[in-house]
């Protein structure tokens, strides 16, 4: 007999309506989880974001679907009645084919089949909306060691502990582990002058045709068009090993709809890029956003330089200078957390230079379905 059962949770219908106590419990759960993986609660959403995430729009839809106690007759009323989660998220714009899944169970709730439970359920919704591939990220304190029995990433590197619970739910769902990705962590304040030393070292490797150009919160209208092109790229540019995912679409109108999800968020951008003089294209970019209810906190989100600039040091020139505009507009800021592709060589290598530490690691998980005839 199951004590329990799965609702949807209602999208809210404007950013900022207080949270209900279904996103109050999804907050919760999420932030369990980090103190269990990572040892802290940066990387979890407050419910405010949750709820403005989950606002329905044009690029991307967001469902919550929530495990309750069986005494809850329509939605929870207290967030101790959901005891565990699957949130979806559906790309509108492009990858329609595909769909992004995280499941938590609270910890006292463990091992009853609500995870399995909220998989079903979540496998239903992803059909309906003619999704036949999902993906998940599962988070675990660190890689297995040689000494441990691990799952290998099929087509990317890295390895999992395989006595990790999200391991073994995760394949006993069906799941293939495809890559690992390595989240780490730079501790500031950096010294000024080691930042700028990087950054005038990466300037003189790349000469006079580039120059940097930076910006603090939404994109300057000028430039609109080249984030554009530059927001294609990584999806394209970043290594995914089989991951199943195609490029995305961007336009000018794209890159300034996500200029206000993030305001609308609570989430500021910190931006460096490097100008080609001569064409006047941005040939490199690489942005962090602080969440305004994390002071202390800024994820580091893009970083990608285009094909034809590499090899001139542009990585580091746009992710010390943006350090050092972080340092010097945010002093407050303490970490940026950040999320690497194990086989990233290029990008690691800078994020190991610039002092940034292995804190986790990610297991990317993905399932093909049948689609419904
Ligand atoms: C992974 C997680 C969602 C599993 O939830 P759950 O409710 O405990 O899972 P269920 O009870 O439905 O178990 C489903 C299957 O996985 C197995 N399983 C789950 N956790 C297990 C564990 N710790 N040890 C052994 N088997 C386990 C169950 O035995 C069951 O297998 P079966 O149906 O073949 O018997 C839960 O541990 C969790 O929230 N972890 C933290 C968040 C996370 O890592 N999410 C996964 C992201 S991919």
């Amino acid at each position: 007999m199951n004590a329990y059962r799965i609702v949807e949770v209602p999208a809210p219908a404007a950013a900022d309506v207080t949270p209900t106590p279904a996103y109050l419990a999804i907050s919760e759960i999420e932030a369990e989880h980090g103190r269990e993986t990572v040892g802290h609660e940066d990387l979890a959403d407050p419910p405010e974001r949750l709820v403005a995430a989950a606002v329905p729009q044009r690029h991307s839809r967001h469902i919550h679907l929530i495990a309750v106690s069986d005494d809850v007759t329509d939605q929870p009323s207290e967030p101790a009645q959901v005891l565990g989660v699957a949130s979806l998220d559906l790309p509108m714009d492009d990858n329609t084919h595909f769909a992004e899944l995280w499941i938590g169970v609270r910890a006292a709730h463990r091992r009853r089949g609500i995870g399995r439970e909220l998989w079903r359920a979540a496998e239903e919704h992803v059909l309906s909306h003619g999704r036949t591939t999902v993906a998940g990220w599962s988070a675990h304190g660190g890689e297995a060691t040689e000494a441990e029995e691990a799952v290998h990433a099929e087509s990317g590197v890295g390895r999992i502990r395989a006595a990790d619970a999200a391991a073994i739910f995760a394949r006993r769902l069906g799941f293939t582990l495809e890559q690992t990705e390595r989240q780490s962590t730079l501790r500031l304040p950096i010294d000024p002058q080691t930042l700028q030393a990087w950054r005038l070292e990466a300037q003189s490797v790349a000469g006079q045709d580039y120059r940097l150009v930076q910006w603090v919160g939404r994109t300057p209208e000028r430039w609109l068009e080249e984030m554009a092109e530059l927001n294609r790229r990584m999806s394209t540019d970043v290594p995914m090993a089989d991951l199943d995912m195609q490029e995305e679409s961007w336009d000018a109108g794209r890159v300034s709809d996500y200029d206000d999800r993030r305001e609308l968020r609570g989430m500021q951008t910190v931006l460096s890029a490097a100008e080609h003089v001569p064409t006047g294209v941005l040939a490199a970019y690489t942005f962090v956003v602080l969440p305004r209810d994390k002071p202390e906190v800024a994820y580091q989100e893009n970083t990608l330089v285009r094909a034809e600039h590499r090899g001139n040091r542009l990585g580091l020139l746009v992710k010390a200078a943006n350090v050092e505009q972080l340092a010097d507009r945010f002093p407050q800021v303490r970490r940026i957390h950040t999320w690497n592709a194990g086989e990233n060589e290029h990008m690691l290598a800078i994020n190991i230079r610039m002092g940034f530490q292995v804190a986790a690691v990610e297991g990317a998980w993905q399932l093909r379905l049948t689609p419904r005839g």
